[in-house]
């Protein structure tokens, strides 16, 4: 599989986090991870496709294109994976170009088909997550884990679903400190859950951005408990089935 890792936004860091991607077996051609420039007139159709791609994945809760620019290539930067067109499933490509309202896609264009994006905080270090999606199975611990990898993290906040198999994806980095479950203020507010996470060490990351990995081991005991036994304060390392796993 051919990736091409991106950073997508506008600004002086960008070029700094591109130089952070590490070398990866599956990145092939060209200097390995590019800058896509969201004010570049030529990358319109990525802008597009990035946001054709997250409505994919997020359905309802898919991202406006003016949070997309405001909130999040702005700010900071949509990091991930693309693949080339003409490397991917004419059936992905083709829904992703009607819901993107593109005429055509080019065989070279790069379609986005993994992304987390980090909006920094005040405090040095300190990320809010969101917005993560994975079109191909697989990429999606790559994805957050590149992003945390190149804007340095240390810590992270993030938002998600009890139902959402993502919890899964996000355990992989570490147990997920509880905060909130039932958010009055979200758009689904009853199973969000806001959670803190410390964040795994670099080497950590570059092994999971690479897919040399796909966890952070944990191996303190633990207990299954049903989603409806979660409280704030419990420690999510894992999903299975129905059920979360958490510290002991
Ligand atoms: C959640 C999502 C990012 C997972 O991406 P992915 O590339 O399929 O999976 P990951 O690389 O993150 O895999 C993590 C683990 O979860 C497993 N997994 C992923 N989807 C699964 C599913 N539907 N059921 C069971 N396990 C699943 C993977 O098999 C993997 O386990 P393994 O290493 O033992 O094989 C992807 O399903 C997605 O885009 N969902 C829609 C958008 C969304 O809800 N995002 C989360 C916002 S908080």
């Amino acid at each position: 599989m051919s990736l091409v890792p991106f950073i997508f936004g506008h600004g002086p860091w960008l070029e700094g986090w591109r130089h952070r991607v590490p070398a990866m077996a599956d990145v092939v051609g060209g200097d390995g991870a590019v800058v896509v420039d969201v004010l570049d007139a030529d990358s319109t159709p990525f802008f597009r496709l990035m946001g054709a791609a997250n409505a994919r994945a997020f359905g309802d809760l898919g991202m406006p294109a003016w949070v997309q620019l405001d909130c999040a290539t702005l700010p900071t930067a949509m990091v991930g994976f693309a693949r080339r067109a003409r490397d991917l499933d004419p059936a992905l490509v083709d829904d992703l170009r009607s819901r993107a309202s593109l005429a055509v896609v080019a065989d070279d264009q790069l379609v986005p088909v993994a992304e987390y994006t980090a909006l920094c905080t005040p405090v040095a270090g300190d990320v809010v997550g969101f917005s993560l999606f994975s079109l191909l199975p697989g990429l999606g611990v790559r994805a957050k884990a590149l992003a945390l990898l190149v804007m340095g993290s240390q810590t992270q906040t993030g938002i998600t679903q009890i139902d959402n198999i993502a919890l899964k994806t996000h355990a992989r980095f570490g147990p997920l400190e509880v905060v909130r479950l039932g958010v009055e203020v979200h758009s689904r507010p009853q199973t969000t859950l806001v959670y803190r996470l410390m964040v795994p060490d670099e080497a950590s990351l570059t092994a999971m951005a690479t897919g040399t990995t796909t966890r952070v081991p944990f191996s303190g005991a633990t207990r299954t408990i049903s989603r409806a036994e979660l409280r704030a304060g419990d420690r999510i390392v894992d999903v299975t089935g129905g059920s979360v796993v958490v510290a002991d």
